[in-house]
């Protein structure tokens, strides 16, 4: 059983959660996640890790309240245990090498942003971060990543915090000025896109992470594959980083959308079927 150790709300529906995991912690790397169950009978979810702490045996992951699953995790609480919690899963990110990053983090995107900042930073790299939110209530982990960059950037798009704007703004201004050795992007797929196409125009080399595909973790749903190259490739597997400028996002977002559209039609007629709407 993996007992949790803290439980935060970081905004009202993202929970920053560290659980006891001494196997996990001792060989997770930046980029890799877990696969964690919450009770007996409870489905297995991927999440990637935010940090961890390898001498505590602790791991911890942030995740946003969307389903069954991590609405009944946010009604868990410190002291509870969970039934399961394995890992290291996937491919670290590779860092080795690099002198200068600039690490973007969307919305949630940004929980797994900050690890790949943290570990560049300790390095010895100069780090900078943008990180973009919709408004000012949405905004987490601003501390954290301020300690790990030598620059903290906070966009949201209403202006209600940090610069109003986008990302990709950010990113040319930034890029038009100092030469990166590699871009981080890691937010919804099509903040990633946007971020490929800026790095495209500056001739800088972008990773990316496809763990937002993710739904069961073990490469057989197919959920998350993606065309990388020209390959079909799964993230959970050769992934969940890629390189960004060979990531067929445009099929990717189709497919996003189909599955909206699917689900969509689904709870309409559960909705129908129980009598809640008319056919
Ligand atoms: Fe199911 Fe990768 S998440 S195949």
């Amino acid at each position: 059983m993996f007992e949790i150790i803290e439980k935060k709300f970081l905004n009202p529906t993202v929970v920053k959660m560290t659980v006891n995991a001494p196997l996990v912690a001792k060989k997770i790397k930046p980029g890799q996640f877990i696969i964690l169950v919450a009770h007996e009978k409870g489905e297995r979810v991927p999440f990637t890790v935010a940090d961890f702490d390898r001498e505590k045996g602790h791991v911890t992951v942030i995740y946003q309240i969307v389903g069954a699953t991590t609405m009944l995790l946010s009604e868990m609480n410190e002291g509870d245990c969970l039934s399961d919690f394995a890992g290291p899963l996937g491919n670290p990110t590779k860092l080795e090498g690099v002198k200068r990053a600039v690490v973007i983090g969307g919305g949630l995107g940004c929980a797994i942003a900050y690890p790949q900042a943290k570990a560049l930073s300790n390095n010895g790299c100069e780090v900078d971060i943008i990180a973009g939110f919709k408004n000012r209530d949405l905004v987490i982990l601003e501390e954290e990543m301020k300690a790990v960059s030598n620059n903290l950037y906070i966009t949201t798009d209403d202006g209600s915090y940090g610069e109003k704007g986008l990302v990709t703004d950010k990113l040319r201004l930034l890029a038009s000025k100092k030469k990166y050795d590699l871009v981080i992007a890691i937010g919804p797929v099509i903040m990633m896109k946007f971020c490929e196409m800026a790095a495209r125009e500056f001739d800088l080399p972008i990773i990316v992470s496809l763990n937002p595909m993710m739904i069961d973790g073990t490469g057989m749903c197919g959920g998350c594959r993606v065309r990388v190259g020209g390959e079909v490739k799964f993230a959970c597997v050769d992934g969940p980083d890629f390189d960004g400028h060979l990531v067929d996002f445009d099929s990717l977002m189709k497919r996003n959308r189909s599955y909206a559209e699917e689900e969509q039609k689904g709870v309409a007629k559960h909705k129908c079927r129980i009598g809640r709407t008319e056919p």
